[in-house]
């Protein structure tokens, strides 16, 4: 049988809140393997966010294990984990996080700068991410001269550009209007047939029914899963 790419074994998350725990995570059990497509759905608070950033190891559990390609990962050090995000995990969020000052074709290139990629190779990488994405004419605009959905695909383009395994967004089309978030969801898609695994944070069950299988949280839980059209 395949291994998981990514499993979260019990995992609950806490925060002290004066002398209480305030727990926003509780016994999330899940895995998600090579080239899944997979929704997160749930309402504001029920603790998506806080799970994406687990899977992203931008945090860590309070309790539980998550394994990322067979290795837990609270056996990582600091820059052990830096290297992962780097390497294997592609970020999109809902508000693009571009840098203003820098144009799109910049955006891009900068997670090759971090990987130590020589310039040549950084501009043609970047310049292939754009392509695909559809902006090979928008590539010397900076961020506040792009629509919604240009942003939006410069920040896939970014998330892309070092080969990551796995695709991470929160609220990817929560800025969009409905058709520019459903030609977001179809590059994902795309994304996902090329090989990509996906995992996407959501509301919105028309986005999410893009998936091959959503996961419904509530209050910190997974309560539910069913098979989205993707499959
Ligand atoms: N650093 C923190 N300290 C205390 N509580 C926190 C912290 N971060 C998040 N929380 C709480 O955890 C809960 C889950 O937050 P999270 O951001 O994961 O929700 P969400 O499902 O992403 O919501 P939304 O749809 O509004 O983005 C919320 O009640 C929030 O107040
Ligand atoms: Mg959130």
């Amino acid at each position: 049988m395949t291994e998981p790419l990514m499993a979260l074994e019990r995992v609950c998350k806490w925060y002290p809140v004066g002398s209480e725990r305030l727990t926003v995570l509780q016994d999330v059990s899940f895995a998600v393997y090579p080239g899944e497509f997979v929704s997160i759905m749930g309402p504001s608070g029920s603790g998506k966010s806080t799970l994406m950033h687990i899977l992203g190891c931008l945090d860590q559990p309070s309790s539980g294990r998550y394994v990322l390609r067979g290795r837990p990962v609270d056996g990582l050090t600091g820059d052990e984990l830096a290297r992962v995000r780097n390497r294997e995990i592609g970020f999109v969020f809902q508000n693009f996080h571009l840098l203003p000052r820098m144009t799109a074709l910049r955006n891009v290139e900068l997670p090759l700068v971090y990987a130590g990629v020589a310039r040549e190779e950084r501009r043609r990488r970047a310049l292939a991410r754009l392509e695909e994405v559809g902006l090979r004419d928008r590539i010397s605009h900076l961020p506040n001269e792009l629509s919604g959905g240009q942003k939006q695909r410069v920040a896939i383009a970014r998330a892309l550009v070092n080969k990551p395994a796995i695709l991470l967004a929160d609220e990817p089309t929560g800025a969009l209007d409905t058709r520019t978030g459903r030609e977001i969801m179809g590059i994902f898609t795309e994304l996902h047939q090329r090989g990509v695994t996906i995992v996407v944070i959501t509301h919105d069950p028309g986005v999410a029914s893009f998936a091959q299988r959503i996961l419904h949280m509530l209050d910190g839980r997974l309560v539910g899963e069913e098979r989205g059209r993707g499959a």
